[in-house]
């Protein structure tokens, strides 16, 4: 079996970057290289202040720090990288399509195929193609066939390797996955592959099957975890009307241990690049095979997380007396979940923009995210010009300035400073009454209570 010396890298993004990073800190004899086009997020992984590193993930400085320069490169030039690889990773992204055939559902594939003739292009021996990316099942078939018709008559095989961690936990997921899943046809391309792992994972945690699985698989495992937080925050509707506590349901059934008690935290809605994005992909695809009972069952998910966020604006506005016009709203936290700068599809982007459809004055802190992510994320939706957007809602970077003189204090994500703060300092500050929305359940009801301020949580 062929020895995997150098592994390339087509996407230094939320995946790419930590994932090389460990695989490189893991194989110290195994040159890794991570390429991407975009010259400003290369040179940031090469900041020689880790602080500046693109993703922000706990403990990714040191590993980085470890690795880079050592065995680990970051850099723009592509082709050299796939020339010299034995392996090559694709882990660009691939988004929902914007346009055309299934627009709003299927998975782009425009940059995966990118990858794929370029790959063809260049190879001159042959390689080990690894998709890391999240793709459609059966999209190897394709790969493959692009590899085979424009390339230099080398062989490639193909592997999948979805990867599992998620945001904010990256480092640890990663040195310590629940399982590493390798599909291919191909025995000695998947041991070169399960060896590359087996430097760090035990082996019996390393899972190879047939390529169709291990593509299905990935899609799966998001639609059950988004699944399992759709059906809490469903649940939460119902305890808000009846008196029943949702972290008290939550432990009660999740003591079950065929249920689990993980992944059952109500929330203001699930957020995050992927989890509507791979629903939305396999409720296409079932549609694809004519499988409506199942692509509607799975739709559901996403139709539940929308009215989440709905939900959760309506509340405010309802509550503050059906207007929130020219009233000051502190929003504590942007990001989709706590410890991630990453923003994507972000239940806040969603809950602001219903409340500056209302005119309300908003006012952002997020401890990780800019002020221009923050306002690319509203200009992106188009639902007002960029001018009213930033007449609407401002940003800044201390929460004490974003909560003085507000009427209302919306928690969005769960960073765990925002429990550490003085809340009578606060609510001396603040217009009364004194509103809280906890779209987390993050902060003590009890507590609050007792400070004078009007307290709201999702599922209470
Ligand atoms: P990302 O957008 O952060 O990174 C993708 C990178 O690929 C970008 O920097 C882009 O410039 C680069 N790129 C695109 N086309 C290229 C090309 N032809 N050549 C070189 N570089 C190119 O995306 P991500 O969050 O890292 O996700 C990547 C894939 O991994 C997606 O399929 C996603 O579904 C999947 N995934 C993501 C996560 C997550 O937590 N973000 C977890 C598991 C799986
Ligand atoms: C998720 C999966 O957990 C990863 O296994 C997967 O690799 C990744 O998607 C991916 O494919 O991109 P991620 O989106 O980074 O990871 O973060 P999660 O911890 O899963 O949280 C997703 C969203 O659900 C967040 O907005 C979070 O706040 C929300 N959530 C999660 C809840 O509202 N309640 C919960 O109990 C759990």
């Amino acid at each position: 079996m062929k020895e995997i010396k150098k592994i390339t890298c087509i996407g230094a993004g939320y995946v790419g970057g930590p994932t090389m990073s460990v695989i490189a800190q893991k194989n110290p004899d195994v040159e890794v290289t991570v390429v991407d086009l975009n010259h400003a997020r290369i040179a940031a992984w090469n900041d020689e202040d880790l602080d500046k590193l693109p993703v922000y993930e706990p403990g990714l400085d040191a590993v980085v720090g470890e690795a880079r320069g050592r065995n680990l490169f970051f850099s723009t030039e592509v082709d050299r990288a796939i020339d010299e690889a034995d392996m090559i990773f694709i882990s660009v992204n691939t988004p929902t399509k914007t346009y055309g055939k299934g627009k709003g559902q299927a998975a782009d594939l425009k940059f995966i195929e990118l990858c794929a003739r370029q790959i063809a292009a260049v190879a001159k021996d042959d390689k080990i193609v690894v998709e890391k990316s999240t793709l459609p099942v059966r999209t190897a078939e394709a790969l493959k066939n692009i590899l085979e018709n424009t390339g230099n008559g080398v062989n490639f095989h193909i592997l999948s390797n979805p990867e599992f961690l998620a945001e904010g936990t990256a480092v640890t997921d990663l040195h310590n996955p629940d399982r590493v899943l390798i599909g291919g046809e191909d025995a000695e391309a998947i041991e070169a592959l399960v060896n590359v792992y087996a430097a760090w994972v035990p082996r019996e945690r390393i899972l190879t099957t047939n390529l169709w699985s291990s593509e299905l698989s990935k899609l799966v495992a998001n639609a059950f975890l988004a699944q399992r937080v759709s059906s809490i925050n469903a649940i939460s509707e119902l305890c808000e009307v009846t008196g029943a506590n949702v972290d008290e349901v939550a432990r009660a059934i999740g003591q079950d241990s065929r249920i689990g008690g993980k992944f059952l935290k109500a929330s203001v809605g699930f957020g995050g690049s992927c989890f509507q994005k791979d629903i939305l992909n396999l409720v296409y695809i079932a549609r694809t095979y004519n499988l409506y009972e199942v692509a509607d069952y799975w739709e559901q998910v996403i139709i539940m997380n929308d009215h989440q966020k709905t939900r959760f604006a309506e509340k405010i506005i309802q509550t503050m007396y059906n207007t929130v016009n020219g009233k000051h709203i502190a929003f504590l936290g942007w990001a989709f979940k706590k410890d991630t700068n990453d923003t994507r599809e972000s239940a806040a982007i969603y809950v602001a923009d219903h409340l500056l459809d209302e005119e309300a004055q908003v006012v952002v802190y997020d401890p990780k995210v800019s002020a221009e992510q923050i306002y690319r994320d509203l200009d992106y939706l188009g639902t007002r010009s960029p001018e009213d957007n930033r007449r609407l809602l401002k940003v800044v970077d201390n929460a004490y300035e974003a909560l003085d003189g507000a009427h209302a204090a919306a928690v969005l994500t769960e960073w765990d400073e925002f429990k550490g703060y003085d809340w009578a300092k606060i609510k001396e500050g603040m217009k009364r009454p004194s509103f809280v929305f906890d779209g987390r359940k993050l902060l003590d009801r009890k507590e609050l209570n007792r400070l004078g301020f009007a307290y709201y949580a999702i599922g209470e």
